[in-house]
């Protein structure tokens, strides 16, 4: 038997929801083809779209490691060859070993007649960014595997909310041509804040939440901002208040980091709006001798 799955990528903590908050985009992401075979290993026959770069080594490799996992809970000694299509890039704060783990744990999960449900399989996904990143933190792999807004609302025990948000959100997504590994991004973050710090982000993140639900595009606007990773984490992703400042100017409802970076997110409520968005942005990478890839997606 054999079973092809898209897993997307996906945007993590949409600007005050660190660790808690992501949407998945409509592509680019990762294509997984997974072949029963009649030994009782899982073996990684394929990676193409990784420039090399990742291990084909199965207990490196994140999407065959979470299978691994998984087919060791279930007590299956299915034998299964993977082969792996990148059709994003590494390393770029899209939530790439997300996608390539999800894809990896629905194709088997199917495969085998959907012993876990969608939330079961969470937790190995999880695993996979540990193996990844060495932080098993949800909010790339929840939207990926459960589409649209998700918070992950509390990690111990593991509590995931989809949220309903406006039909009409647009996101621009551009990814400037350098690469920040979600492990160097998280070491350089502080490890306590202000009292009012705090105060300013859990009172965007309810407002964005709230402002997503009720489609109020104006309280998203004055939602969507990050007091605390933003200014810290900006600082690897050059000419990013500029970037920033374009995107704003353009139209956007807001705009920062996806994710670890380098890539940026804005937000509107058009997709002729994201479109002039997407050109604001480009410039100004544009200038400095940046190229840069962009996305535009409905969500
Ligand atoms: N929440 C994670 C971080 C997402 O910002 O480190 C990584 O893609």
């Amino acid at each position: 038997k054999q079973i092809k799955v898209f897993a997307p990528a996906t945007v993590a903590n949409v600007a005050c929801g660190f660790d808690v908050l992501g949407f998945a985009l409509n592509e680019p992401g990762d294509e997984v083809i997974l072949q029963t075979t009649d030994s009782n290993e899982v073996t990684l026959s394929k990676i193409t779209g990784d420039g090399g770069k990742l291990p084909l080594d199965v207990s490196k490799n994140t999407a065959a490691a979470v299978i691994k996992h998984y087919l060791a809970h279930i007590g299956s000694r299915q034998g299964i060859d993977i082969q792996l299509h990148k059709r994003m890039p590494l390393g770029s704060g899209l939530g790439s070993s997300a996608a390539s783990a999800v894809a990896g744990l629905f194709a088997v999960n199917e495969l085998l007649g959907s012993p876990l449900t969608r939330a079961e399989l969470l937790p190995f996904a999880m695993e996979g960014e540990r193996i990844a990143s060495g932080a098993a933190h949800a909010d790339n792999v929840a939207p990926a595997l459960l589409g649209g807004f998700v918070l992950v609302r509390s990690y111990n025990p593991l509590d995931i909310v989809s949220i309903p948000f406006p039909k009409d959100l647009v996101a621009t997504v551009v990814h400037p041509q350098i690469e920040i590994r979600t492990e160097d991004a998280r070491s350089i973050l502080k490890k306590s804040i202000l009292l009012k710090d705090a105060i300013q982000q859990w009172g965007n993140i309810g407002g964005l939440i709230a402002g997503l639900i009720q489609g109020d595009y104006d309280l998203i606007k004055r939602s969507l901002q990050d007091v605390i990773i933003e200014p810290v984490r900006s600082l690897l992703i050059p000419n990013f208040d500029k970037v920033k400042q374009a995107a704003l100017e353009s139209g956007a409802l807001g705009c920062s980091i996806s994710g670890s970076g380098p890539s940026i997110f804005a937000l509107s409520n058009s997709l002729a709006i994201a479109g002039e968005i997407a050109s604001a942005m480009r410039k100004e990478l544009k200038v400095i001798g940046i190229d840069c890839d962009v996305y535009i997606s409905p969500i």
